[in-house]
This record gives C-alpha cells, sequence and structure tokens, in this order.
C-alpha cells in the first residue's frame, strides 16, 4: 500500500521510515499512518469529481479516524468534514476546521450538540428524524438563526462488499422512510420554516462497497423521490449526498473500485435521476475507510507463542481487540508480514492472538510468515479506519501511540496512554481512602 517498500536492510519501510526503527523509538503497539496516501486519496476523489464537472463537496467522514492532525490535513487538501458527535465536532474545531465545511450527522444528536453546531455556525446540519427536525426548527426559530439542513432518506437498499439488495422495506434506525410519507412531511416542514434552508437530501447504504450498482439504485429512488418535491412543493433541490462506503484493499483478493469509478457512475446516475430540474444539484460524497483506511499500518511486539501439534499455532502479540476490534466484532479479515524479516519468504502459518483474557481475542487466524521469533515486529495493514476510532481500554490496556511517516519523518499525533491516563477519571470515595499509603 501507498509509500511502503522493503528497504536495504530487509525492513519494512513506510513513508521513509524503517518500522523497526519507529517500533524501537516509540515502543508497540504503533499505528503508523502514510501521510502522502491519505493526500493521494483525498485528492483522488477531488480529481474524479472536478473531471466530471458537476458541483461537488467531498467530506471526510471523521468517525473512521478522528484526531486533529488528521482534521488539518482533510482541510489542506480543501475537503469538507463529516461529525457525528459533540467529541468529533470539538476535535474539528479546536483543529482549525473551517466550520462552514462541517456537516453533522446522527440519528440522536442532543439539544447540546445541536446549540454547539449552530453557535459554530457549521455548514449543515444532516437531519435525521422528525423530532430533531422539530428541536431544531424551534431552536433555529428563537435564535433567528437560517441553518442549512439535508434530510437523511432511507432508501431501502443494503449493500455488502459485493452485492446489493433491495431491501424495498425500510426497517433501519437512520433517516426518513420514502415508503410512509414521513420524508414528504419533513420537506413541508423545512418549506414552511424561514429558519430551516433545506438543501437537499442524503442517504448512505453501507459500507466496504466494491460495486456502483448500489449508489445508482439509491440515486434513482432519491431522484423520484425529489421530483414528486418539485412537482408538489416546487422544491429545487440542490445537494445530493450519497454517503460513503467505498471499499478498500485488505487482504488479497479484494477488489475495490477505484475513486474514479465510483464517482463517475455516481455523476451518471445523477444526470439519469435529474432530468426533471434545469440545473443539476450538487454532489456530495463522504469517505471514511477509503481515505485512511491503506494509509495505516500497526507494528506489534511478538511476546509469546503456543504450538499445539497437528492443531495450530499461536503468536501472541502486545495488543489486540482493543487497538483492532474489527475482527474480533466484524470477522474482519487481515494481512500480515514480519517487518524485520521483509526479505525472508513465508515458511508457517500461524495464528495471530492478542492479549486480552479472551478467547475471541484473535487478530488473524492463518496466516502465513515467515518464521517467527520471539521479539519479532509484525506489521498489520489497512488498520487506518475504524482502528484507533475504535480502540478501548478493556483489560485496563493503554491506546498505542498514533504516528505519522512522510519523507523520513515520523511525528506523533496521538500520545501513547500512560498508566496514570487509565486512572485519570477514577475517583475512590472518602470513605474507601483510608488505607492507601
Ligand atoms: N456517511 C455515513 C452517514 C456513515 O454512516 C458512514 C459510515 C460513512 C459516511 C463512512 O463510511 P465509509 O466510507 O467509512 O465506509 N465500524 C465499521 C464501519 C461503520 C461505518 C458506519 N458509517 C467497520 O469497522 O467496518
Amino acid at each position: 500500500h501507498g509509500t511502503s517498500r522493503i528497504n536495504e536492510r530487509g525492513h519494512l519501510e513506510i513513508g521513509g521510515c524503517d518500522t523497526v526503527q519507529l517500533a524501537k523509538q516509540f515502543g508497540t503497539p504503533l499505528y503508523v499512518l502514510d501521510e502522502q496516501l491519505i493526500r493521494e486519496r483525498c485528492r483522488a476523489y477531488v480529481r474524479a469529481f472536478q473531471q466530471s464537472g458537476v458541483d461537488f463537496q467531498v467530506a471526510y467522514a471523521s468517525k473512521a479516524l478522528s484526531t486533529m492532525a488528521i482534521c488539518r490535513i482533510v482541510d489542506e487538501e480543501g475537503l469538507s468534514l463529516d461529525v457525528v458527535s459533540d467529541g468529533e465536532l470539538y476535535t474539528a474545531l479546536k483543529a482549525g476546521f473551517p466550520a462552514g465545511r462541517i456537516h453533522f450527522h446522527g440519528n440522536n444528536k442532543t439539544p447540546e450538540e445541536l446549540k454547539m453546531a449552530l453557535d459554530a455556525k457549521i455548514g449543515c446540519i444532516v437531519v435525521d428524524n422528525s423530532t430533531e427536525l422539530k428541536l431544531l426548527r424551534s431552536m433555529a426559530t428563537k435564535r433567528s438563526q437560517q441553518v442549512d439542513v439535508l434530510l437523511r432518506l432511507t432508501p431501502g437498499i443494503e449493500a455488502h462488499t459485493h452485492e446489493y439488495i433491495q431491501t424495498g422495506q425500510e426497517d433501519s434506525k437512520f433517516g426518513f422512510s420514502l415508503a410512509n410519507g414521513h420524508a414528504l412531511q419533513a420537506v413541508e416542514t423545512c418549506q414552511r420554516s424561514s429558519y430551516l434552508r433545506l438543501l437537499g437530501f442524503h442517504c448512505h447504504i453501507g459500507s466496504q462497497i466494491f460495486d456502483v450498482r448500489g449508489y445508482q439504485v439509491a440515486m434513482e429512488k432519491i431522484g423520484q423521490f425529489a421530483s414528486k418535491c418539485y412537482e408538489r412543493y416546487d422544491f429545487t433541490t440542490r445537494v445530493i449526498n450519497v454517503g460513503g462506503g467505498f471499499g478498500i484493499r485488505y487482504v488479497e483478493g479484494d477488489r475495490p473500485l477505484s475513486p474514479d469509478a465510483y464517482v463517475s457512475a455516481i455523476v451518471d446516475g445523477l444526470k439519469a435521476s435529474f432530468s426533471h430540474q434545469s440545473e443539476l444539484p450538487a454532489v456530495w460524497i463522504e469517505p471514511g475507510r477509503s481515505i485512511v483506511g491503506e494509509a495505516g499500518t500497526t507494528l506489534y511486539t511478538v511476546g509469546t507463542e503456543k504450538r499445539i501439534p497437528g492443531i495450530r499455532h499461536y503468536i501472541a502479540v502486545d495488543g489486540g481487540m482493543t487497538d483492532n476490534p474489527r475482527p474480533a466484532l466484524y470477522q474482519a479479515k487481515y494481512d500480515a508480514m514480519l517487518a524485520n524479516k521483509g526479505n525472508q519468504t513465508n515458511r508457517q502459518v500461524v495464528s495471530v492472538a492478542g492479549k486480552c483474557c479472551e478467547s475471541g481475542d484473535m487478530l488473524i487466524w492463518d496466516c502465513a510468515l515467515p518464521e517467527v521469533e520471539i521479539g519479532d515486529i509484525l506489521a498489520v495493514g489497512a488498520t487506518g479506519a475504524y482502528n484507533y476510532s475504535m480502540a478501548s481500554n478493556y483489560n485496563r490496556i493503554r491506546k498505542p501511540a498514533v504516528v505519522l511517516v512522510r519523507d523520513g519523518k515520523a511525528d506523533v499525533i496521538v500520545k501513547r496512554e500512560t498508566l496514570d491516563d487509565i486512572i485519570a477519571h477514577d475517583v475512590i470515595p472518602e470513605r474507601l481512602a483510608n488505607d492507601i499509603a
């Protein structure tokens, strides 16, 4: 992936940095991020849209990986930012991300979160349901503040990696139903309010998608709905947001499409579905995984092993489901290599265990590697998305550091947690504190 290569010492190098050196300098587990690759991914989406000629915004879905340094990179690349909580919004604002390019998502935004968004005058709120719509209307009215909104719709499509399913059914916790009139009512509510400015519609059909059909069918359905709104309310749709979900390569055999392929299919879908308007709406997308996923590599130290003759050879690393919960949560597959033995051929098949007290804490089953010795540095690829952002302190394990590499330079962008961080929020009530030395 990206700027990775095997250097003269036979070590894995990323962004011009020897990963064995990084492991020594910063300790393990360690998340390593390839800055160049993140920037290339941002640019690939922007370029694809520029070539298509339609108006667009590419909003990075920061749930995939939100840190202040990442917000800086995404801002420098001219992208917008999708946030889903006060924490993600706070991170973006503190990093100096322009509020006007921030979009706020979520199916249960609290009144405090909405106030924070209104105070900051963020670009757009993606309204998910009628409770939120009414609350936002009354807040905006009280403040006499105009607010740009998109309505999130449930198009009744589910996409999974290789196939998409038209569920027809709209059993989802997200969004306004197209089938039962709720979406139309929401449009009417916006039209009647002088403070809610409805820009258009949003939908998100799934994640790690390797096919364009789902996006096109979603576009069709939203186009039909938009044309109904046009006839009924004289409403011109200015923005269509088709969400994220563009696939990446985790293991050999994964064949994601290029940003170009996804974008041109979406733009074709737009043109086919909005012939009722004289001017095409702008297209917004929200890639998360495909911006940062392949740019991340996690380095671990192999600490113990266990051979059960004829059954399995386990090796255990110093991290696991606390820094990467995806295998345990989703049976997600990953590839690994020995960073200090990049030149050696694979000789054995091992299973990589994490260090949590839980049998399900397995990072990789049956992974081909060179001969493994205790102290080797194991590098697991494609860990940039939904790893650090979903990390936990289970077993009171400290979260690793995140290091950004580029042109031979390595900068810590998230510090490793300390043991004192682990107890930082603990409080011992007075009556239990007597015997502490
Ligand atoms: N927009 C919306 C409204 C979303 O809900 C999501 C992801 C995205 C954009 C970004 O999707 P992406 O391009 O990253 O696929 N934790 C799971 C993934 C959950 C995705 C949730 N929503 C995982 O680790 O696979």
